[in-house]
């Protein structure tokens, strides 16, 4: 079969290459893609959100399934689209795409179907939201409702930057659209954990439990990232908090979005705070993480094809993932100033893959002149398997070693919040 990923980072990557595994698939496409993906797919110039593009080029190309990695696409409509038209799309369709595209309404699906979640109150009016917070006092969350690319909420300690958060957002509007309603909720502390699971809109199909590294700086210090690097399966969630957070919370969230008449079909991303009380949503996403995807895709040992299958024609009831034992880790390299500003054009040296058990996933690269040069924020996941966690850390950051580019940083500490948790002697 004849397969298109839409997307170009590091997620995009790990669905190639795990794609390229599969007996089924003839031809891979890549829209846009980066300079790895090029190297294991045909990449076409159609941006990720241009849905008619996307969907002119897949009847020319007669593609047999289309896998979309990021978002936008999603909740612009493309699987309503290509549906229209009779292809074959892995995602969800607008309607329940809306639970990562809108929080206020992810917030009041999650009430609706008592999924445990952060204490919340939703605002259309900037002087309303000030009130609530000089009343309640900090330390509180601030979110934009819609879309912000991973920029849009803000953990506020004191009240002060939390009017500053809503000045911006419903104010000055620095996210336009997606500012025009907030939600605030309470602060929830404890360990985040990702669970990401297949449905076809009844069926839940969970995988690995994974952890992501949203700040910039080691110690979770500085500003938040698109994820600065991640690991599977993470023993933060103990099988009872994975039974815990399937039976409470996906479960309960695939069933109200079929109740509420837009079944969710795709990978559903259950972003969770393990509290004292148990597992809470932060929020929902619609799509594979990035970077959750490179470690989880590393020891997915299925044929994805046969799962997206599943997936789409609702016979996922019965299928099971097979995972490779051991864990996976992915370190993230990034452009000098991410997540602020960053130069691109860096060429980037070192690149060669050195061996089986560590795969260097491209996410912000270009092909310039024969050269592959940084031209994203996130420039590279080094993803390595191993036995156990430790040693997954230990060949990630060997595979880090050899690469280089000028301005190039990353975190040192990936998977050392898992340690803890191990038993001695691994
Ligand atoms: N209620 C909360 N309590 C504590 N931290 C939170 C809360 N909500 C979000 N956060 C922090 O902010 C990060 C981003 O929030 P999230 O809702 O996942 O939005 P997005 O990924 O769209 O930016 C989370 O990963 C978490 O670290
Ligand atoms: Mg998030």
């Amino acid at each position: 079969m004849k397969v298109l990923v839409v997307g170009s980072g590091g997620r995009e990557h790990a669905l190639v290459w795990k794609l390229r595994q599969s007996p089924r698939v003839k031809k891979i496409f890549c829209a846009p893609g980066n300079a790895g993906i090029a190297h294991q797919a045909s990449c076409v110039p159609i941006g990720a959100e241009d849905i008619d593009g996307l969907l002119h080029f897949a009847r020319r190309e007669k593609i047999d399934l289309t896998i979309v990695g990021p978002e936008a696409p999603l909740t612009g409509g493309i699987v309503d689209a290509f549906n229209r038209a009779g292809l074959n799309i892995f995602g969800p369709a607008k309607r329940a795409a809306g639970i990562e595209g809108s929080k206020a309404w992810a917030k009041e699906l999650m009430a609706k179907y008592n999924i445990p979640t952060a204490d919340y109150v939703i605002f259309d009016r900037p002087e309303r939201a000030k009130d609530y917070v000089l009343s309640r006092g900090a330390p509180v969350v601030v979110k934009a409702d819609g879309l912000a690319a991973g920029k849009g909420v803000k953990v506020c300690s004191t009240r002060e930057e939390a009017l500053l958060a809503i000045s911006e957002i419903m104010e000055k509007k620095v996210f336009g659209r997606a500012g025009e309603r907030v939600v605030i909720e309470e602060f929830l502390t404890g360990e985040e954990v990702s669970i990401l699971a297949f449905t076809d809109g009844q069926a839940v199909l969970p995988m690995l439990a994974a952890q992501d590294h949203k700040q910039v700086y080691d110690h979770d210090q500085g500003p938040n990232t698109g994820g600065m690097g991640a690991y599977a399966p993470a023993p933060v969630c103990t099988p009872r908090i994975y039974e815990e957070a399937l039976h409470k919370i996906l479960l309960p969230a695939v069933r109200g979005l079929a109740n509420e008449g837009c079944p969710y079909r795709g990978v559903l991303y259950a972003g969770l705070m393990v509290t004292e009380q148990g597992p809470k949503v932060l929020e929902f996403n619609a799509r594979f993480g990035d970077p959750e995807a490179q470690p989880l895709l590393m020891l997915f040992q299925t044929d994805l094809v046969e799962i997206c299958e599943a997936v789409l024609t609702g016979t996922l009831a019965g299928q099971s993932i097979r995972w490779a034992d051991g864990a996976a880790v992915c370190v993230v390299l990034a452009s000098g100033g991410y997540p602020g500003p960053y130069a691109k054009g860096r060429v980037i040296r070192g690149l060669d893959q050195v061996s089986d058990d560590i795969v260097i996933f491209h996410a912000g690269t270009a092909l310039v002149d024969g050269q592959v040069v940084t031209a994203g924020g996130r420039v590279l996941g080094v993803t390595a398997v191993a036995k156990n966690i430790p040693e997954a850390i230990a060949r990630a950051y060997e595979g880090v070693r050899n690469i280089s580019f000028e301005g190039m940083h990353y975190r040192r500490d990936i998977g050392q919040k898992a340690l803890k948790y191990l038993p001695p002697g691994e």
